[in-house]
């Protein structure tokens, strides 16, 4: 169990601004099912939210099993101890020493909210990074990359305030923030690819993608136009059947290892079963949700990965009754299978899915 470090009474989450209400339900109903009592603290558009235990023991014990993979709507989380307020803007790393002192860590991440409010600290997080190491490194708290030892992690609230916390190694995102920095390639067709780009590091392993996303496979992709995850799983090398009446872009027209068709995506099935279905349709969560439990009820596809469009109020309720519509479905087919949502760093007003047959 990670140490005692902070008086550790609070879980820490970031989450995109305006999504706070969600991620709050979210970690309320994951903490109930896990027997731990307490109450979130979130206030709209700030980009991150508290859960408060009332029992400092049972909260650290529910953090040792928690994953990021149990929350669609966390981009990041903590163990997050007191607040560090009042933080002199000419001497910041002084105080934060004194709370970590004695203490080592296997990494560090400076990290603040991607809200309007606190976007400007990210240029001090970013600056704040080196010396905090090369101080930490110095004294021998900071032995990055060793296993076993935990994340520290700092958060930014305003300029003079940080909440110091702990993650195990491999259980919070890997980038600080949550936020992957992906850079567009000039031939991209459309910022989608990142999607879908962050959607495959996201749920799969380095290894997995290499087994998984591979020459010699095949893919569907609806709702293709222009063709940015078509792009993508070309990349890969894969044989893509791209389903839109829209066109596809340029660089993709003629490809060998694109096939378009202009049909409707609800309708269109493969002549044979095919290794990955993706399908970025902007259409009812529920109506995608089905027509996906299909597909794989059908033994049309051995995986999919898929965008589910939110409405505005009740978000976390609709992505619940969207799972709960593909178990239904999957399990009178007898297919057994697993589902990870996440509320990736490029969906907006969207989650993605990925499914697959077990
Ligand atoms: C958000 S765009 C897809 C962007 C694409 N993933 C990319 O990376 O470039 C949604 C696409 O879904 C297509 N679409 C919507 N309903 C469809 C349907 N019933 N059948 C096929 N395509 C559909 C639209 O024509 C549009 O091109």
């Amino acid at each position: 169990m990670l140490a005692a470090m902070f008086a550790q009474r609070q879980l820490l989450f970031l989450t995109r601004a305006g999504f706070e209400g969600d991620c709050a339900a979210q970690v309320q109903a994951v903490a109930a099912e896990a027997g731990v009592h307490g109450f979130c603290k979130a206030r709209a558009d700030t980009g991150y939210l508290t859960f408060i235990a009332h029992d400092a023991d049972a909260l650290a014990e529910w953090f040792e099993t928690l994953a990021l993979d149990d929350l669609i709507f966390a981009r990041q989380m903590n163990l997050a101890g007191e607040p560090l307020e009042d933080l002199p803007p000419d001497n910041r790393l002084g105080p934060i020493l004194a709370a970590i002192e004695g203490q080592q860590f296997g990494g560090v991440h400076v990290e603040t909210p991607d809200a309007e409010a606190t976007r400007p600290l990210m240029r001090l997080c970013r600056k704040f990074t080196k010396p905090l190491e090369q101080s930490m490194r110095k004294r021998g708290w900071l032995y990055p990359g060793k296993p076993d030892l935990p994340r520290l992690h700092l958060t930014f609230v305003d300029s003079t305030t940080v909440i110091p916390g702990v993650s195990h190694p491999g259980q919070a995102a890997p980038q600080p923030m949550g936020i992957p920095r992906l850079k567009l390639a000039k031939d991209a067709p459309s910022r989608s690819a990142l999607k879908l780009e962050e959607a495959l590091i996201t749920f799969l392993s380095p290894e997995e993608r290499k087994d998984l996303l591979r020459a010699g496979l095949e893919a569907v992709d609806l709702g293709a136009a222009p063709g940015g995850w078509t792009w993508q799983l070309v990349r890969d090398g894969l044989m893509v059947t791209a389903v839109d009446n829209g066109p596809m872009a340029e660089v993709l027209i003629g490809h060998h290892s694109v096939e378009h068709h202009r049909d409707d995506g609800f309708t269109f099935r493969p002549e044979r079963p095919v290794e990955w279905l993706v399908c970025d349709m902007v259409e009812k969560p529920s109506r995608v949700a089905d027509l996906m439990a299909d597909w794989m009820a059908h033994g049309d596809c051995q995986r999919a990965i898929f965008n589910l469009k939110l409405p505005m109020k009740k978000r976390q309720q609709a992505v619940m009754d969207a799972v709960e519509r593909i178990a239904d479905r999957l399990e009178d087919a007898e297919v057994p299978f697993e589902i990870s949502i996440r509320h990736l760093y490029h969906d907006r007003d969207e989650v993605t899915a990925y499914l697959r047959r077990v």
